[in-house]
C-alpha cells in the first residue's frame, strides 16, 4: 500500500542532490510516497504521483528520523544522588558506574528489559527511529550476555561493552579481567552483538588493553567503536582510527593532532560528540567547528546512561550541541540523523530518498531550525518508523 505525506512545508532528505543542493538537501512544499516500509517518491507536491491513501501534513517541517549511535539503556537503578553531587562541584569519576553495575546484577531479566523498553519508548516519542544501546552494567560474562539478550528484543544495533570498566572483584588482578573480557564473555556476547566498544579513558582501561580487547573482538567478527577523549587527553582517538573503529565517541579533550587523524579517516572513523555527558557532568565543551573545519565526520548522539547523561532527548542534545558546541543548527540536525547512520556505519537510514527506509518526523514546527531557537519544547509531532506512522496527531 502507498501513502502520500503532502503539505510539508520544508522537506529536509540530507540528499545533497535534492532540493537546495545543500547538505540538508532541503525541498519546499514538498511531498513523500511511502510504499510499505520504504521511501518510493520524493520530490514538490505539484509533482507528487497518486497513492492509495493521503495526509496532510500542515506546512510542516519533516525531517529524517533521528539516528542514536550512543546509548547505554540496559541498566537498573538511577543515581540522581550523584548527580545532585556533581552539580554541587563534585567531579564525575568513571569510578561511579560500579553503583549501577550492582544494581543491574541485582535485577531481573524482566525488570532489564522493562527499562529498556521505557527508555525505547521516550527516545521513540522523541523522534529517534533507531538506536543503537551497549551491554557494560554487567561485568560478568552471565550479565554481559543477558544484557545483550535483552537490548537484542529492541535494537539490531547491540554493542558488546565487558570492558566498561574492571569490576571491584577484579581491582587487584586487572590482567585477569582483560583475559575474561577477550576470552570466556566475549564467546558468550559475540554472537549477540554487532559491534565492540571499550571505554578507553582515566579510571577505565589504558591504550594497550583497549587495542587488545578490540582487537580479539574484531576476532570474533565484531567491528570496533570506542569510547575516549571524555575524562582527559590521551592516545585513545588515535587508536580508534589506527583500527578503522567505525566511531570514537566523546573526544571532549580531541587535540589537534587527533582531528588530523579524524580528518583522515573521515570515510571510516566517524567523530560522535554527547552534548548531554558535558552538561551532566559540568565538563568542557567540545568545539564541533574544530572538527568540522578539519574535515572529521560528526555524529550526535544522547549516551543515554544513568550517570553521565541520563537523557533520551536528541532535540535537547541538538539544541546543547548549537548552543555551546558551535554546530549550526543544519550541522546538528545532519549530525544527528545522517551523522548518527555513519556511525552505525548504514546507509539504508538518515536520508530521505528512493529506496530508504521510510523513517521521518514531522515537527510541530515551520523549520528544523526551531529543534534549537525553542528549546525545551516537545516539537516532535508525527513519527514515521519503518512506514508506520507510530504517534499522535491530534
Ligand atoms: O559514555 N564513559 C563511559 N560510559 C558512560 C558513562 C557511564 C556511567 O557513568 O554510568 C558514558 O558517559
Ligand atoms: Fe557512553
Amino acid at each position: 500500500m502507498t501513502i502520500l505525506y503532502s503539505g510539508i512545508g520544508e522537506l529536509v532528505t540530507n540528499d545533497p542532490t535534492a532540493g537546495d543542493g545543500s547538505a540538508l538537501g532541503i525541498i519546499s512544499d514538498a511531498a513523500l510516497v511511502v510504499d510499505g516500509d520504504r521511501i518510493a517518491w520524493v520530490g514538490q507536491r505539484a509533482n507528487a504521483p497518486d497513492a492509495d491513501e493521503s495526509l496532510d501534513f500542515g506546512e510542516s517541517s519533516v525531517i529524517p528520523g533521528f539516528v542514536d549511535s550512543h546509548a547505554h539503556l540496559v541498566f537498573a537503578g538511577e543515581r540522581s544522588a550523584e548527580f545532585a553531587a556533581r552539580m554541587s562541584g563534585q567531579a564525575y569519576a568513571a569510578g561511579g558506574i560500579a553503583t549501577t553495575v550492582a544494581a543491574t546484577r541485582a535485577a531481573s531479566d524482566r525488570t532489564l528489559a522493562g527499562g529498556v523498553g521505557r527508555l525505547a519508548n521516550e527516545l521513540v516519542r522523541g523522534g529517534v527511529t533507531t538506536f543503537e544501546t551497549k551491554s557494560g552494567y554487567g561485568l560478568t560474562v552471565v550479565d554481559e550476555s543477558r544484557s545483550l539478550q535483552v537490548a537484542s528484543e529492541f535494537t539490531t544495533e547491540t554493542t558488546y561493552l565487558g570492558a566498561h570498566v574492571v569490576p571491584k572483584e577484579f581491582h587487584e588482578n586487572r590482567d585477569a579481567y582483560v583475559d575474561l573480557v577477550t576470552g570466556p564473555m566475549l564467546d558468550a556476547c559475540a554472537p549477540l552483538a554487532r559491534w565492540i566498544d571499550v571505554f578507553c579513558d582515566k579510571g577505565a582501561f589504558d591504550v594497550d588493553e583497549s587495542r587488545a580487547i578490540l582487537n580479539a573482538g574484531v576476532a570474533a567478527g565484531l567491528i570496533p567503536r570506542l569510547h575516549a577523549g571524555q575524562l582527559g587527553p590521551g592516545a585513545g582517538i588515535r587508536l580508534a582510527v589506527e583500527l578503522g573503529a567505525a566511531s570514537v565517541d566523546h573526544c571532549t579533550y580531541a587535540s589537534d593532532d587527533d582531528l588530523e587523524a579524524l580528518a583522515g579517516a573521515a570515510g571510516t572513523t566517524v567523530a560522535t560528540l554527547l552534548p548531554g555527558a558535558e552538561f551532566s557532568t559540568r565538563a568542557k565543551w567540545p568545539d564541533a567547528r574544530r572538527f568540522i573545519e578539519a574535515g572529521a565526520t560528526v555524529a550526535l548522539a544522547t549516551d543515554c546512561n544513568p550517570g553521565s547523561s541520563y537523557t533520551t532527548s536528541m532535540s535537547f542534545c541538538i539544541a546543547v550541541a548549537v548552543r555551546d558546541m558551535n554546530f549550526t543548527p543544519a550541522q546538528a540536525l545532519w549530525s544527528a540523523t545522517r551523522g548518527g547512520a555513519a556511525a552505525l556505519r548504514r546507509d539504508d537510514i538518515g536520508v530521505l530518498a528512493v529506496g530508504r527506509r521510510a523513517d521521518f518526523v514531522r515537527l510541530d514546527a515551520p523549520s528544523y531550525i526551531h529543534l534549537a531557537y525553542r528549546p525545551g519544547v516537545p516539537l516532535i509531532g508525527d513519527v514515521v518508523s519503518s512506514g508506520r506512522l507510530l504517534t499522535h496527531r491530534p
